[in-house]
C-alpha cells in the first residue's frame, strides 16, 4: 500500500477527526515534511484535506477514486482481491498483472488503474481508457485445469460483468460471443483474458475487464468498430465506481469457486441465459475471412458452433460476431 493510501486509511478509521502530522508521520515512519508532501498530492487527486496548526489534518471530502484501501474495506471474498494493487496511470492492468504473476504474485491479485496509456483490446486492438471515469481491472487466477480449458473462464468474466451491471445498475446487460457485454445492442464492457501456460499447466490466467461507467458520448473515439455506451449514458446518472468494483470482484469470486467445484456446465447455462443469438443468422469476422451461418450454441470448450449454408458445421474459436437481419 502506498503512503497516500495509508494516510487515507488512517482518516477512514477516524471519520471527521483531526489527526496530527506527528501521529501520521509515526504511523507511516516518514518525516513530517513527507507527510505534508503526501497530503498535497492527495489534494491534487481531489481529496479535501483541512489543516489546522494545532490539531493536524482532517479529511472532509473524497473523490470517486478506486483506492485499494477503500475497495478492500467491506470486500467479502474468499480469494479475489486478497491483494489489490491500484494505481493512477499504467500502460495496461493486464500487462502489470502478468508481470506481477511472473514475479510470484499469488492467485487472487487484482490490479486496477484510473487510466491506461496502452489499454489492450481483443485481436490486437486498443481499449480506450480515459482517466477517472471507467473501470480497468485485471484479476490473476491460477486454476489447476488443462490450458485448453482456460477459455471457459472467459465466460466467467462475461457472466460476472453482466450480472453485476444488472444487479447494481439495473441494466439489461446481455453477452455477445465470446466476451462483449452489450446494453441495447451497444457495447458497455469488453473482456480480455490472457494466458501464460505450458502444455499441461497454467502459470497465470489474467482476466481483464474494462467497463464504461461514467464515460460520456464525446469521450468515445469516432472510429469505434461497434456502437458503444456507458452506465451513465444508459441510466442518465453518474455511477459511483467503488461499490460497482466491489460487487464485480465478489461476483467473480463466487463464480470462480462455483466453477472449481462444479465445472463449466452451471457457468455455461448462466451465460446462455444472457445470450440472444441462439438460432440467429450471423456473420463472423475471423480476421482473414468472414463466414456466415446460424448459431447452434456453444461447444463444450466454449467455441461457437455455426451451421453453414452448405450443411457443414464450423467451430469458431476466435472472431467478431454480428447478427444479420432482425
Ligand atoms: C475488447 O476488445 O473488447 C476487450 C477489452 C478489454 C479491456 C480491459 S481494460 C482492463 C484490462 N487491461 C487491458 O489492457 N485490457 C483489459
Amino acid at each position: 500500500m502506498t503512503s497516500r493510501e495509508q494516510i487515507i486509511r488512517l482518516f477512514r478509521k477516524r471519520p471527521g477527526e483531526y489527526i496530527s502530522g506527528q501521529e501520521i508521520s509515526d504511523a507511516l515512519s516518514i518525516s513530517r515534511a513527507a507527510v505534508w508532501k503526501q497530503v498535497e498530492q492527495l489534494r491534487d487527486l481531489g481529496f479535501g484535506i483541512e489543516a489546522q496548526r494545532a490539531r493536524g489534518y482532517r479529511l472532509s471530502e473524497s473523490p470517486d477514486l478506486l483506492l485499494a484501501t477503500d475497495i478492500s474495506t467491506e470486500l467479502n471474498t474468499r480469494l479475489v482481491g486478497s491483494q489489490i494493487h491500484s494505481t493512477q496511470e499504467i500502460s495496461s492492468t493486464n500487462q502489470l498483472a502478468q508481470q506481477m504473476a511472473a514475479e510470484g504474485a499469488s492467485e487472487g491479485l487484482v490490479v486496477l488503474a484510473e487510466s491506461q496509456s496502452s489499454g489492450r483490446g481483443r485481436m490486437g486492438r486498443r481499449w480506450e481508457s480515459p482517466a477517472g471515469v471507467n473501470i480497468y481491472c485485471s484479476v490473476l487466477l491460477k486454476p489447476q485445469i488443462p490450458p485448453r480449458q482456460a477459455s471457459q473462464l472467459t465466460f466467467l468474466t462475461a457472466v460476472a460483468t453482466a450480472e453485476t451491471l444488472k444487479q447494481h445498475c439495473g441494466l439489461d446487460a446481455r453477452v455477445k460471443w465470446p466476451n462483449d457485454i452489450l446494453v441495447g445492442g451497444r457495447k458497455i464492457a469488453g473482456l480480455l483474458n490472457e494466458l501464460s501456460a505450458e502444455t499441461e499447466q497454467i502459470h497465470a490466467l489474467v482476466l481483464g475487464i474494462g467497463i464504461n461507467v461514467n464515460m460520456q458520448v464525446e469521450q468515445f473515439p469516432e472510429d469505434l468498430r461497434y456502437p458503444a455506451t456507458s452506465v451513465r449514458i444508459e441510466t442518465g446518472s453518474v455511477c459511483s465506481r467503488l461499490p460497482l468494483v466491489r460487487l464485480l470482484l465478489q461476483t467473480v469470486d463466487t463464480l470462480y469457486a462455483e466453477y472449481l467445484e462444479q465445472g463449466f456446465l452451471p457457468l455455461r447455462r448462466r451465460w446462455e441465459g444472457l445470450f440472444d443469438l441462439l438460432d440467429r443468422q450471423v456473420e463472423v469476422d475471423l480476421g482473414q475471412r468472414t463466414i456466415s451461418g446460424v448459431v447452434g450454441g456453444l461447444e463444450p470448450d466454449g467455441a461457437l458452433k455455426l451451421f453453414l449454408p452448405d450443411g457443414s458445421v464450423e467451430r469458431v474459436t476466435a472472431g467478431d460476431v454480428r447478427p444479420l437481419g432482425i
